[in-house]
């Protein structure tokens, strides 16, 4: 049987890690996989984490199994951070939310409930997006299509395009959307834009899915969630998939969330009947211990409030990163505007070099970066920007 396969790349992304960690040069800088690093280089685990799994350990008294839902608890918190407490969709009873292994796993689920809504459905994504989304919604039998959306010469949203084509969008079809932090660009629409992009879809009447990976590490917890809030407020069907990988700091512990908004309360135990069969088929039921941590978490105000602290000092460091490295850039004299680095949101940005360029940064500087020259910016620290910015400026 596998004498048939043909063997596949290392993914564009993970296997930078590999690569890196191989690396002997002392020198050498990871700006390949979005994790936040502190000024060392580490991924550290969140005080609130910390006290949570302590919590958790003295109180937890079964493992027996959870169910596909996941924790109830952790739905509620979890919509109720995305939605806000009082969005009318939650008011009205619209909203179910799902335990999901991680945000990969919730948008597994999106795209497996999708296909047993409407099989083979064709889904929008941005040009460009996460690299793993078109394999995951193909796996899935979706058709994926993009929108135009960043323009690499001018650093900016191709705002008129996009609508352009969001206006010729089937009703049948689905439309994805980053909430924040545009993953792999970090162009966000700003709220004038989601206004026009949520009248259009609304108006097309086909369904938004917003993936929500890094809420919180734009403007702020609740900023982040503007277009997800003002989507769900006009629209029929929706589907949210969120992270806690990156804003809790539990990556390998694989926890995210998958929410349905229905027409109504009734519609929306129907669907969830579906989504829950769909993820009995794909992985029968979530983990449960990053939810049972970031309901804790939630569930306190007062680890709540340090939770909400540690992720500001997580964006500030990426906001003052990318101020740092483009006054290095321009500090070398290099003939190019790297400002748009300083505006641009969340984990990524793209360096706007050629695929040479980041081969020669990788192979003679030990600087790992994707090969868009996408580069995750929490990688920079004050050790090593002069490097990372000398080694830039000399491959240009
Ligand atoms: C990334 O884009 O680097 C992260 O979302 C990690 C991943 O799984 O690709």
């Amino acid at each position: 049987m596998f004498e048939t396969l043909k063997g596949l790349p290392a993914d564009p992304i993970l296997g930078l890690l590999t690569q890196y960690r191989e690396d002997q040069n002392p020198n050498k800088v990871d700006l390949g996989v979005g994790v936040y690093k502190d000024e060392v280089g580490h991924t550290p685990i969140l005080n609130c984490v910390k006290r949570a799994e302590a919590l958790r350990l003295e109180s937890e008294d079964t493992k027996v199994y959870i169910g596909p839902t996941g924790s109830a608890q952790f739905n509620t918190l979890m919509s109720e951070l995305a939605f806000g407490k009082d969005h009318p969709a939650l008011l009205a009873g619209r909203i179910r939310t799902v335990s999901t292994p991680g945000g990969t796993g919730a948008l597994r689920v999106a795209a497996d409930f999708i296909q047993r809504c409407k099989p083979g459905a064709t889904i929008w994504v941005s040009d460009p997006t996460w690299a793993n989304h078109t394999g995951l919604f193909e796996t899935a039998g979706l058709t994926v299509k993009t929108y135009p959306y960043y323009d690499y010469d001018s650093k900016s949203i191709k705002f008129d395009e996009m609508l352009a084509c969001l206006k010729q969008v089937d009703e049948q079809d689905v439309v994805l959307l980053h909430a924040c932090c545009h993953n792999p660009s970090g162009a966000d629409l700003n709220q004038s834009q989601w206004d026009q992009v949520i009248d259009v879809i609304a108006s097309r009447g086909c369904m938004p899915l917003i993936d929500m990976a890094y809420q919180g590490f734009g403007d702020g917890v609740d900023q982040d969630a503007y277009g997800v809030r003002a989507m769900a407020a006009k629209v029929d069907n929706m589907l949210l998939c969120a992270s806690c990988s990156k804003n809790f700091g539990l990556y390998r512990e694989r926890i995210g969330s998958c929410s349905l908004i229905a027409r109504d309360a009734a519609q929306a135990d129907i669907s969830l009947s579906v989504m829950l069969y769909a993820i009995r088929c794909i992985y029968s039921m979530p983990p449960a211990h990053g939810a049972a941590v970031v309901e804790t978490i939630l569930g306190s105000d007062e680890l709540k409030a340090q939770w909400l602290e540690e992720l500001k000092v997580m964006r500030d460091r990426i906001n003052g990163n990318r101020a740092v490295l483009v006054e290095k850039l321009h500090a070398l004299g290099v003939n190019r505007n790297f400002g748009f680095i300083a505006d641009e949101k969340g984990m990524f940005s793209f360096l706007g070099i050629s695929a040479e360029q980041v081969s020669r940064l990788k192979q003679d500087y030990s600087i790992y970066m994707v090969d868009s020259s996408r580069i995750s910016i929490a990688g920079i620290s004050s050790t090593n920007v002069d490097y990372l910015a000398k080694s830039i400026a000399e491959v240009l």
